[in-house]
């Protein structure tokens, strides 16, 4: 017996030593769950051997090492620790007798910055970009040299259909982690976070898409699960989910959350997302843990991405009954999102090129868009001078979320017109791929459409305002009400320069609307409308008054005694 054991603990010390100049980098290295003080590398070899990485913050001079797995794998999950925020650390990888890869320049990666600076950050994000196709690498190669001339991304987003056509782990080797067509140099230094598609779930679940997927999420596995480590316990911040298929972290003075499109089920207890299910009541446990997770976090901006786009206006997409996986996605997503203040929403799944204006509270299909949907109706271009405010009180107070689809990162669908009445732009063509970039400075929020041409061929901006965007001071000739203060009983004149449809709301200081009126045309020139408030119902106060005109709201207060 005693030989036995001693053979035993020779083999054991034998495969866990296993020198890992015998082995062959099959996968990565690359960067997961970016922390202030953490960061987890991940990679694949083809013998198994234990993992170490050593780190340090000059790439000649790597001082410190993390060991792994204490048993021999062959795949490779290193979480180092104790490290300083906002700091570039260089690093080597191999196993605990020798090294797999030389640290150099090209290997590095650079820790979030601390929670409580207002650090700049960039993203960058691309959608249905699985192809291992020349697109594919035109995509790469136009943020390679974005990053070259306006500075690399701090953080880089999947938007699902990450691979195709089946999510498995031969095309992962082949179209994602090759280093042709792939992303194998960037892998060593830009973490990604992310998300997975109805082609990655075809390795999951195959019948997903019919709704026929029968297996629990909590048991969901496959190659895409596989190659992703977020921070799910809530260790970036963010409310535990304890799950891979959707999480929550921390970036900056940003909250990231990561919901799965992909969780529709006709089995009711594993429809998570509610597809065939228009009860403005339906909850799941995801949606749950949703709420929880946005009514948790205090971080100035709010991202949310998953694959299936709520919004597309190419060929009707969104209201095809063809696309319920779709249709679930702002019938349950959405009101939570816009009751919390999410401020962007990035997608894919179509591939093109689209996104919303600033709007708030379509949950059905495109004809039921109405102007009070229409939070700021304009380019939200900056240099034009119309970028979204979102304000911090007063009638639209944390109201408005621009909805962006970036799905066409590895090809393009055929042009056709793109109409949908909360989408301000896109584009589909024979050459129309690209990504997405945002940058987050303070109360700054600017979303960037990358071609793979290297043009910006849409940009918009989104400004944090703690006012109530009302103003005070003016009562001009075509917005005045008289006599303020009243008893409830007032005049608003206004004027119109065309035919419009013209919306008058009251609404309380919590946003609560408590008079309201529609006229769809009322006729060119100056108009005097009465208004006359419940008195009964209503306690003295200030209100704001909303005058709409073709959907464009501007604001004006009154004050019953
Ligand atoms: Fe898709």
């Amino acid at each position: 017996m005693k030989k036995l054991i001693l053979l035993i603990l020779i083999i054991n010390c034998q495969s866990s030593i296993n020198n890992c100049s015998a082995q062959t980098l099959t996968r990565g290295p690359y960067l997961q769950s970016p922390g202030q003080t953490s960061m987890i590398i991940h990679w694949r070899t083809d013998v198994a051997t234990d993992s170490r990485v050593t780190y340090g913050t000059s790439f000649l001079n790597l001082t410190e090492f993390q060991i792994g797995n204490s048993t021999a794998t062959t795949e490779h999950i290193v979480k180092i620790s104790g490290l300083n925020p906002a700091t570039k650390y260089y690093y080597n990888i191999g196993c605990t007798t020798s090294t797999l890869l030389e640290s150099s320049p090209q290997n590095f990666f650079t820790t979030a910055p601390d929670t409580n600076s207002s650090h700049p950050i960039r993203l960058w994000a691309i959608g249905d970009f699985g192809h291992g196709n020349t697109a594919e690498l035109e995509v790469r190669d136009s943020y390679e040299r974005f990053a070259q001339r306006e500075g690399p991304a701090d953080l880089w987003l999947w938007l699902g259909d990450n691979v195709y056509q089946d999510g498995t782990e031969g095309e992962y080797d082949t179209k994602v982690f090759d280093s042709i067509y792939g992303f194998q140099k960037l892998f060593r230094h830009l973490p990604f976070a992310s998300t997975s598609g109805n082609h990655d779930y075809n390795s999951i679940c195959p019948w997903e898409q019919t709704g026929l997927c029968g297996v629990n999420p909590d048991q969901h596995t496959g190659p895409y699960l596989d190659i992703i480590d977020p921070p799910s316990e809530g260790e970036l911040g963010g409310v535990p989910s304890h799950r891979k298929i959707f999480y929550s972290f921390d970036y900056g003075d940003a909250h990231f959350v990561c919901l799965n499109s992909e969780l529709g089920s006709l089995t009711p207890s594993y429809n998570w997302i509610g597809i065939f299910n228009n009860d403005t009541a339906f909850t799941s446990p995801m949606l749950e843990w949703l709420k929880e997770d946005l009514a948790a976090t205090t971080k100035k901006w709010k991202i949310v991405f998953w694959h299936q786009t709520p919004y597309s206006g190419q060929s009707g997409f969104t209201d095809s009954f063809t696309q319920p996986f779709c249709a679930a996605t702002r019938v349950h997503f959405n009101p939570i999102l816009e009751k919390y203040g999410v401020d962007l929403v990035l997608v894919g799944h179509d591939h093109n090129y689209q996104r919303t204006y600033l709007i708030n509270g379509h949950y059905g299909k495109s004809t039921t868009f109405t102007p009070e949907m229409m939070i700021n109706g304009s380019s939200g271009n900056f240099d034009l001078g119309e970028p979204y405010i979102k304000y911090g009180s007063g009638p639209n107070a944390n109201k408005g979320t621009v909805y962006v689809i970036e799905g066409n990162s590895s090809g393009s669908n055929d042009p056709s017109p793109i109409e949908h009445p909360a989408i301000y732009w896109g584009e589909a063509c024979a050459d129309c791929w690209g990504s997405f970039v945002v940058d987050i400075n303070g109360d700054r929020l600017d979303g960037r459409y990358l071609h793979w041409s290297d043009s910006i061929r849409d940009e918009f901006t989104i400004i944090k305002d703690a006012g109530t965007g009302v103003n005070e001071t003016t009562n001009s000739e075509i917005f005045n009400i008289y006599p303020n203060p009243n008893n409830g009983q007032f005049r608003l004149e206004y004027s119109l320069s065309k035919k419009s449809t013209v919306t008058i709301d009251v609404l309380d200081i919590s946003g609560r609307v408590i008079y309201s009126q529609t006229a769809a045309a009322e006729s060119t020139g100056k108009h005097n409308e009465n208004i006359n408030l419940d008195k009964a119902n209503i306690s003295a106060g200030t209100y704001f008054v909303r005058l709409g005109i073709e959907g464009i709201n501007r604001f004006g207060k009154v004050k019953v005694e």
